[in-house]
C-alpha cells in the first residue's frame, strides 16, 4: 500500500518534539533577516553560506509550528554565533498573559523537549542544562532576549539553550540589560513604518573566546554584540546602532552606543551586521536618547569637550 509509508513518516514526524529545526540554508528562515540578507561573520557565513556546514547550523527557532527567530549555531563551541529576529513590538492585547511566563520553569520544560533533529537522530553536540548550572558566576545569558518575544509564544522560544551563553551574571544583569531595554525603547518609539507597524532587525552575536570553557564542554565567550536597523517613518530614515562589551563582571560599566562601522572593525572584515542594506553605517540613534524616557536606561553620551 503506497501510502502507508508516507503516514508512518507523517506520524514519526509528528511524534518528534519540534522546538528547533535545523536547516542546511539560512534562506529557510530569512524573514528574520532585513532584505532576508543574513549577517556575514568572517570565516563562518560569508554571502549568505555556511563555509563549514558540519560545524555551523542553521536553527529556525520554532515553536507550535511558529518560526519566531533565527539562530546560526556552532557545534564545536557549543554556542551560538547569533541569533537575529524582527522585532515587531509586542503584543497589547494578549499582555496579561505576559507575566505569567515562569522563567525557571520554562527553561527546564523547553530543554527537556529541546531536540535538534538532524537526519531523523537526535543530534548529540549541544550544550545541555547541566553543564550550565551553577558555575562560576554564568547565567544562560539569551542572545535573543524574551523582552523582544512580540508574544508569549515568542518569549518561551527564546528558552533554548541554542540561544544561550554563558554570561558573567553581573553582565547580563546590569550593562547588557540596560542596552537591550534602552533598544527596545527605540524599537518600540522609532521603528515604525509608514503604514504604523512596528518592524526592526536585531542582531545578536557571541566572540567565542579561545578554548575559555565552562565545565570543560561550552565555550564561554569573550565578548556579546548586537546590532539593530529599522526605517523610522518620523525621521524620515534609516536607523542602525550597535553595541558590544567584554563577557567580564560588569563593575559599573556602561556599553556606549557605536555605529555600524565601528562593529564591523571590532569583529574585522568581512564581517557585516546587515550587508547590503540601506542601514547607515556612521550613524548612531543617541540623538533620540533624550526624547525616550528615563526608564530606559540609555547611556548618557559621552562628553568629548574639555571641561573648564
Ligand atoms: C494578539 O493577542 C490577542 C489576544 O491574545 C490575539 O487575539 C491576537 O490574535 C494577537 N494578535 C496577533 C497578530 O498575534
Ligand atoms: C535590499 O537589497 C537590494 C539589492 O541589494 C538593495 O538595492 C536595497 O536597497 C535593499 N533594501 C533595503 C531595505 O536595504
Amino acid at each position: 500500500m503506497p501510502f502507508l509509508l508516507p503516514l508512518l513518516a507523517l506520524l514519526l514526524l509528528s511524534a518528534a518534539p519540534t522546538v528547533t529545526e535545523v536547516v542546511t540554508a539560512m534562506t529557510a528562515c530569512d524573514q528574520n533577516f532585513l532584505n532576508q540578507t543574513s549577517p556575514q561573520i568572517g570565516g563562518i557565513l560569508e554571502g549568505g553560506n555556511i563555509l563549514d556546514q558540519n560545524r555551523y547550523k542553521t536553527i529556525c527557532q520554532t515553536l507550535r509550528d511558529e518560526k519566531i527567530f533565527v539562530t546560526l549555531y556552532d557545534t564545536t563551541n557549543k554556542i551560538p554565533v547569533f541569533s537575529a529576529y524582527k522585532y515587531t513590538g509586542i503584543n497589547e492585547s494578549a499582555r496579561q498573559n505576559q507575566w505569567k511566563i515562569e522563567p525557571q520553569l520554562e527553561e527546564i520544560k523547553l530543554n527537556a523537549n529541546m531536540e535538534i533533529e538532524e537526519e531523523g537522530k537526535s543530534y548529540t553536540h549541544q550544550a545541555d542544562n547541566k553543564n550550565y548550572i551553577n558555575d562560576r558566576g554564568f547565567q544562560k545569558g539569551h542572545l535573543l532576549p524574551q523582552s523582544y518575544g512580540w508574544d508569549i509564544i515568542a518569549k518561551r522560544a527564546t528558552f533554548t539553550l541554542t540561544n544561550s551563553v554563558p554570561q558573567v551574571d553581573s553582565f547580563n544583569s546590569k550593562s547588557w540589560s540596560y542596552m537591550e531595554s534602552c533598544v527596545k525603547c527605540v524599537l518600540d518609539k522609532y521603528c515604525i513604518d509608514a503604514n504604523g507597524k512596528t518592524e526592526g532587525f536585531v542582531v545578536t552575536g557571541a566572540r567565542p573566546s579561545n578554548n575559555n570553557l565552562l565545565n570543560s564542554k561550552v565555550n564561554i565567550p569573550s565578548m556579546l554584540w548586537s546590532a539593530f536597523c529599522c526605517y523610522s517613518s518620523s525621521q524620515g530614515a534609516w536607523l542602525a546602532s550597535a553595541h558590544w562589551g567584554d563577557n567580564i563582571p560588569d563593575g559599573g560599566r556602561v556599553l556606549q552606543t557605536k555605529t555600524l562601522d565601528e562593529l564591523r572593525l571590532e569583529l574585522g572584515a568581512p564581517s557585516e551586521a546587515f550587508p547590503g542594506t540601506n542601514c547607515p553605517i556612521h550613524t548612531t540613534v543617541t540623538h533620540l536618547y533624550p526624547q525616550l524616557d528615563k526608564f530606559c536606561k540609555c547611556p548618557k553620551p559621552v562628553s568629548t569637550s574639555v571641561s573648564p
